[in-house]
């Protein structure tokens, strides 16, 4: 069973066709060869290919398969089945949950396996990486509805989805409210104050700290956090493909000058601290 689409042109109910999905006003998606809809109206796409592109998405894969950010992994799947067993006995449904820009889908598909009665989406609004995520679901012999879209207008139902996870990745606080349940819960996953302080000491002359819990003063009614953790871990990166390929998952990536990211390219080893914050957030109109 996978989440209940909506058509992104008029807003009504998708039915799924042989070779992709339609509404009762006609509109019209082909499913791609690799197996995912593109759901993202030519007319909101703000550039021709939004999103990361192929070679960031390459290069998460490749560092997210070194299996560095297990920790964090880890602690998102087990904080997931928690929020679907806190609502299970009122919920006798399968439960639903949407990974919010997706990217890649490492953590959407390591989500699936751990929570294995689930229906599981991932969307992003980059198409190479919905791409990616096909070949991921498809090596891991895993099931999932992979969808190019936005978070501005996620083409799911209302009140379909029991969690949403969004891994670094931006919020829509009125769609996500939309397409959740009432008492569905939202895992946010996003940097702490000094993540990847060696990395970025590396890069600027000046490093800050991020402050923290920006968040926490942003969350609108009626959504309200129910907890918050800290994840740490210490990163020990082996050769500089692994360090460029961090640097390509961070906003770094576009602010670094060209002179850092040779000295960077010089380094073949670079130990630097995981400072991450999980933030456990319930919907309760
Ligand atoms: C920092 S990456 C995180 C990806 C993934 N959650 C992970 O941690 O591996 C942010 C992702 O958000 C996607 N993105 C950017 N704007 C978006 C939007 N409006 N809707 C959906 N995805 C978006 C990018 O294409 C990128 O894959
Ligand atoms: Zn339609």
């Amino acid at each position: 069973m996978s989440s209940t689409l909506r058509c992104p042109v008029c807003k009504e109910l998708l039915a799924s066709t042989p070779d992709g999905a339609c509404c009762a006003s006609g509109h019209r998606f082909d499913r791609a060869r690799q197996g995912y809809l593109n759901l993202l109206p030519v007319h909101k796409k703000r550039s021709a290919n939004p999103g990361d592109s192929t070679e960031m998405v390459q290069a998460r894969s490749r560092f997210l398969d070194t299996g560095l950010y297990n920790t964090p992994a880890t602690a998102l799947e087990k904080k997931a089945s928690l929020c679907l067993q806190s609502a299970a006995s009122k919920d006798m449904n399968v439960p639903v949950i949407v990974d919010a820009g997706c990217g890649e889908g490492y953590y959407t598909v390591r989500l699936g396996q751990y929570i294995a009665d689930a229906s599981i989406t991932g969307f992003d609004i980059s198409r190479p990486a919905i791409q990616s995520c096909c070949r991921r679901s498809r090596e891991a012999d895993a099931k999932a509805q992979w969808l190019v879209a936005s978070v501005a207008d996620i083409p799911l139902t209302d009140d379909s989805t029991n969690l949403i996870v969004s891994v670094f990745s931006r919020i829509d606080w009125h769609e996500f409210g939309r397409i959740l349940k009432a008492n569905g819960h939202i895992l946010v996953l996003g940097p702490g104050p000094d993540h990847l302080l060696e990395l970025r000491q590396q890069i600027y002359d000046d490093v800050r700290s991020y402050p923290e819990d920006k968040l926490l003063t942003q969350i609108p009614e009626p959504f309200k956090l129910v907890s918050h953790e800290t994840i740490t871990d210490t990163l020990t990166l082996e050769s500089a493909e692994a360090i460029l390929d961090l640097l390509a998952m961070t906003p770094h990536y576009w602010h670094i000058k060209p002179s850092q990211k040779e000295k960077l390219e010089q380094l073949n080893r670079l130990q630097c601290r995981l400072d991450m914050r999980l933030y456990t957030i319930i919907y309760q109109p």
